[in-house]
């Protein structure tokens, strides 16, 4: 997408969010876990985030964050993180029973199929393969498990989260979905057959 064209997008998004209105132009990303992940190579070690840490990342965060966190809390998500020379430089989430996607109603996974959603890295340890060193865990965590595929969304615009999931080998499809105020979400193009 052209950058008149994404900050077209990013206004329009801003505009018609307060109205209820939402699209989402996306990639829908799957990959195979078939064969054992190698950790990347790296400076963050990735853990299983305990409750005391994702109480302090809520207390620390803003409104989106909270909420964000809150939410994926009563969906049973599991938050794990990365840490870079004992401070913590990112988290991320995993759920076993339901995709989930800001502004949309949580719907179930596929058999066999895992989600990986709701990355972030802090700013400060950006561009340093923490994101990689993430999905790697997570990854090799649910394939030990025994789950075939791990699905995730991320937004077309989003170069750095395209590239990493990329390089891991991610099959990625364009998605579409137009979510209108009371109304089930409308998929334009679709990558899958599972709807919300
Ligand atoms: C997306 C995000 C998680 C990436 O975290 P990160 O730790 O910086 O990612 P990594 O370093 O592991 O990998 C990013 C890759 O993209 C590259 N990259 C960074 N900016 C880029 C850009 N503008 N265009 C293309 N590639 C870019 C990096 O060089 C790196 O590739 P490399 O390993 O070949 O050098 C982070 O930018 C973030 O938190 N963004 C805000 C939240 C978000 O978008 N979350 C993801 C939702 S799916």
């Amino acid at each position: 997408m052209s950058g008149a064209l994404s900050k077209l997008r990013t206004l329009l998004g801003h505009t018609l969010a307060p109205l209820g209105i939402r699209y989402y132009d996306l990639y829908y990303g799957q990959f195979s876990l078939g064969i054992p992940i190698a950790p990347v190579d790296g400076t963050a070690t990735v853990s299983r985030a305990p409750a005391d840490e994702i109480a302090r990342l809520i207390r620390n965060g803003d409104d989106a964050l909270r909420a964000s966190f809150e939410r994926a809390l009563a969906i049973e998500s599991e938050c794990w993180i990365a840490k870079v020379d004992g401070a913590v430089a990112g988290y991320t989430w995993i759920n076993r029973a339901c995709f989930d996607i800001v502004g949309l109603p949580a719907w179930p996974l596929p058999p066999g199929v895992a989600y990986h959603y709701q990355s972030y890295v802090f700013p400060a340890f950006r561009g340093r393969k923490v994101f990689q060193s993430m999905i790697a865990v997570v990854y090799e965590k649910l394939r030990e498990e025994g789950w075939e595929i791990v699905a995730n969304f991320v937004d077309t615009r989003n170069a750095p989260s395209i590239r990493a999931r990329k390089k891991f080998g991610t099959k990625l499809s364009r998605t579409r979905i137009l979510k209108l105020p009371a109304m089930k979400p409308i998929w334009l193009e679709r990558a899958f057959r599972e709807n919300p």
